[in-house]
């Protein structure tokens, strides 16, 4: 099978070298010329564990190759998937579409022979009907079907999570579609993921009731942590007490700084938009767009508030990015917190293993060669992102370089009884505060 995909950003370059991977015939695409040519050499525009290996070795194979010419790529596949980015359009919250729209229209002009063209970029509900009826005005007698195929992708696990998946959702209205879809999908299929096929705008809904749901998840937990700390009870036993119901589940019940991230910040806000459009407003999912801002702040006054006061004080920040293994400070939660620290009088000398590139460009703050290095010396730590390197610090190392024991765990990776032990004042969320010193 021949696969085009259409733009090489994260889902795009993820899902099209996966999709070489289980044997189809795929050709990347993208404008960015500089991009492209860079994924010639075997150099990732972005951080994404195992990824490179993927591409290196279907590039070798010859089923994954890079093109900035659309044309190409998309006269001679069977399917054509749009993957370019949709971000939070300027000023009303809406996805703007406009990079989806122009690629439809591209893909218009060089449809030859029997194609299906797939949306895959998270889009509002409508944008696959919209997409059809642009190409079918600028070509009348194409002859395609369409097809909605969000990404459950989590950044850090892409690799894994498409070659596992929970389910693959499918939504499209012709059998001829969904024939090809199967045959796209054919490796998972004979191992038995669940393959649902739903219509198109059930499909378009689906990934965006998925992240509206997660993201409301974490801020239900979120809320029982401040609750938890008010009342002396610990958000970890209440977070498995509860998960632990097989109706609940334990995932996603991890409390911390608030979500962030290129998904859960920019679709909460999305399907707000598309609700308060259809006259019905989500009262749930604007809740959680309010109390997940709110909390950014919040954490920042927590942190205040451990320092009692930070004018003047040095703080060691450990993680930037979002979540750990990644290097995307989209909507991190430290993009709120170090400003208001620094607002406030801090220095802030941070590390971060893989974002320190990107966090400079939204950041003014000493960038630290290794967590050490950004501890000696400062009042204290407090830990932003669970990068896996920061779980298992030296204590007795972290204890003697800093001038005052103080570290406050937004991510709860220490356990207070330990770090007490340790010597340390300790501040995580959701926990009584322990204090060893
Ligand atoms: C998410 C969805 O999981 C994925 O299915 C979708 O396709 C894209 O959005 P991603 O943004 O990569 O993936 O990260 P995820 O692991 O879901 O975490 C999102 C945010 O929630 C992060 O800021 C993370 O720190 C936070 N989070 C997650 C919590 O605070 N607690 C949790 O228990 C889980």
């Amino acid at each position: 099978m021949r696969i085009a995909m259409i733009g090489s950003g994260y889902v795009g370059l993820v899902s099209g070298a996966c999709l070489s991977e289980f044997g189809h015939q795929v050709i990347c695409v993208d404008k960015d010329e500089s991009k492209i040519a860079a994924l010639r050499q075997g150099v990732m525009p972005i951080f994404e564990p195992g990824l490179d290996e993927v591409v290196a070795a279907n590039v070798k194979a010859g089923r994954l190759t890079f093109e900035t010419e659309l044309g190409k790529a998309v006269s001679s596949a069977d399917a054509v998937f749009i993957g370019v980015g949709t971000p939070s359009r300027r000023g009303d919250g809406h996805a703007d579409l406009s990079y989806v729209f122009a690629a439809a229209e591209e893909i218009a002009l060089a449809l030859t022979g029997y194609t299906v063209v797939v949306t895959k970029s998270t889009v509002p509900v409508g944008t696959s009907r919209k997409v059809e009826e642009i190409i079918r005005r600028i070509k009348p007698d194409a002859q395609f079907d369409m097809a909605s195929n969000p990404e459950f992708l989590r950044e850090g696990s892409a690799i894994g999570d498409f070659r596992r998946p929970d389910r693959v959702v499918v939504g499209c209205d012709s059998e001829r579609a969904r024939e090809v879809m199967r045959e796209v999908y054919r490796p998972l299929f004979l191992n038995e993921t669940p393959i649902l096929f739903t219509s198109r705008e059930s499909s378009e809904l689906i990934k965006y009731a998925a992240n509206a749901f997660l993201a409301t998840k974490i801020t239900f937990i979120n809320e029982m942590a401040d609750l938890c700390e008010k009342l002396g009870a610990d958000v970890q036993d209440v977070s498995r007490g509860i998960g632990l119901d097989g109706r609940i589940g334990g995932k996603f019940l991890h409390a911390g700084p608030g979500f962030g991230g290129s998904c859960f910040p920019k679709d909460t806000l999305a399907l707000v938009k598309t609700a308060r459009d259809a006259g019905l407003p989500t009262q749930i999912v604007e809740a959680v767009v309010a109390v997940n801002d709110e909390r950014k702040l919040r954490m920042a006054k927590k942190i205040e508030a451990a320092f009692g006061g930070v004018k003047g004080k040095t703080i060691a920040v450990l993680g930037l990015t979002f979540k750990p293994n990644t290097d995307d400070m989209r909507d991190a939660p430290s993009l709120v917190i170090v400003p208001k620290l620094q607002a406030a009088g801090a220095v802030i000398r941070a590390f971060d293993p893989e974002g320190a590139k990107e966090a400079a460009k939204h950041l003014n703050v000493q960038q630290c060669k290794d967590a050490y290095d950004a501890i000696q010396g400062a009042d204290g730590v407090v830990i932003l992102t669970e990068w896996n390197e920061f779980r298992a610090l030296d204590l007795a190392k972290v204890k003697a370089a800093l001038k005052t024991p103080l570290v406050i765990d937004l991510r709860n990776i220490y356990r207070p009884a330990m770090m007490a032990q340790a010597g340390f004042r300790y501040v995580s969320v959701g926990r009584a505060e322990a204090d060893g010193r």
